[in-house]
């Protein structure tokens, strides 16, 4: 079913402009009744923050931005969607085109500015699945025109921990003018103290809500050290390493769309993505899980970041090349590698090659 969906929709989707193309992979997944996936295999579920995953390829945010599709996410197969990053207000984002397709680097580069559907929109749509299983997370980031940004991520936490299994801290967007600069360390312990207490406040009635935090591949390893050690004073549940970069890899074929400006995501972002989750991994010495995105393209690849640190991975532009059915294609090739090494879980595989690659020269 995946690969009939696949084979039909993707050439169309291809020959459009990306956004415009999204647009209807989302709309599609909406009105075509695909049958369920088969269940997972016992050794590929895993327990991180305290909530139980089928399997530990999940959705990137910025995929179901306005929470439009998530069940039928989950139907494919995928172990966890995080919807997002939705704002508190609507906002439209940045003028179009702002999503670039790089096809010879199996590429994207997005300028979207978080247009979001807004918190209301959303909140009605989670809570009407709210009763429906599965891990469905939420991105909450800052309108672009917040008097107070972290004012923002407080009413949105508190809003939403009731309907959501976890809440990630997006602050690393770089299409929001400014924002990144909330990972600098003395405005992230105000933003992250005031997050985890809003967390607290409404835990009564919302119940346990793990918080999570994202950063970018593109932090110094001084800025590095700080935001890891804030996050362990302040206790996050989690952190994602990471999102997009505002670096172009060496190497790129598209030269021409090379020079739009956004963040990169993709396959050119998976050394850069490996070596900051590496880095994240050996400094949070096991406090706290990771989740590992960028640029997983394949069952290799998916192994690489686990194995660079992550407990859980992300996809989001390798479906953009590779099709849904890249997650299956994930799935057979963890469990071949299981069978392989003669191992009941994935377990061992997490960090397992974290130092390894922090040894490695610095990606260009
Ligand atoms: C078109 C597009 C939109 C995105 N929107 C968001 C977003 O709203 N919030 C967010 O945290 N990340 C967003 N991301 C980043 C992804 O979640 C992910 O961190 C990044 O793309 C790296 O993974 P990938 O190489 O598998 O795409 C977006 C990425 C793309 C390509």
């Amino acid at each position: 079913m995946i690969g009939l969906f696949d084979r039909l929709a993707r050439p169309l989707l291809q020959a459009l402009d990306p956004e415009t193309a999204h647009r209807l992979a989302v709309r599609m997944l909406k009105l075509a009744p695909l049958r369920h996936a088969a269940p997972d295999d016992k050794r590929l579920a895993t327990r991180v923050f305290g909530l139980n995953f089928p399997n530990p390829i999940g959705i990137a945010p910025g995929f179901d931005k306005n929470a439009e599709v998530p069940d039928a996410l989950l139907h494919l197969g995928f172990g966890f969607v995080e919807v997002g990053t939705i704002t508190p207000k609507p906002q439209a984002g940045n003028p179009r085109p702002r999503v670039f397709r790089l096809d010879a680097d199996g590429a994207v580069i997005n300028r979207l500015g978080f247009n979001s559907e807004g918190a209301d929109a959303v909140l009605r749509r989670l809570a009407a699945r709210a009763q429906s299983g599965g891990v469905v997370g939420i991105n909450v980031g800052a309108n672009k025109d917040a008097p107070d940004r972290i004012a923002d991520y407080v009413q949105l936490i508190e809003r939403f921990a009731s309907v959501a299994s976890y809440v990630t801290v997006n602050i690393s967007s770089p299409n929001t003018p400014g924002l990144r600069l909330m990972q600098q360390a003395a405005v992230l312990d105000d933003l992250l103290a005031r997050v985890i207490d809003a967390r607290e406040r409404v835990a009564p009635h919302a119940g346990p809500t793990p918080v999570l935090l994202k950063i970018a591949p593109d932090l110094s390893l001084p800025d590095l050290d700080d935001i890891v050690g804030i996050a362990r004073s302040r206790r996050v549940d989690g952190m994602i390493v990471g999102n997009t970069t505002v670096s172009r890899p060496a190497g790129l074929r598209d030269v021409v769309k090379a020079k739009e400006s956004g963040g990169l995501s993709g396959r050119p972002l998976l050394p850069l993505s490996n070596r900051m989750l590496a880095e994240t991994y050996v400094r949070v010495e096991g406090v706290f899980p990771l989740i590992g995105a960028g640029g997983i393209d394949s069952g290799a690849t998916a192994l690489g970041k686990i194995r660079a640190g992550a407990s859980l991975i992300q996809l989001y532009s390798g479906l953009i090349f590779g099709g849904l059915a890249l997650a299956a294609e994930i799935k057979a090739a963890l469990l071949a590698a299981l069978d392989h090494d003669g191992k009941p879980d994935l377990s061992d595989y997490v960090g397992a090659d974290a130092a390894a690659v922090t040894a490695e020269e610095w990606p260009r």
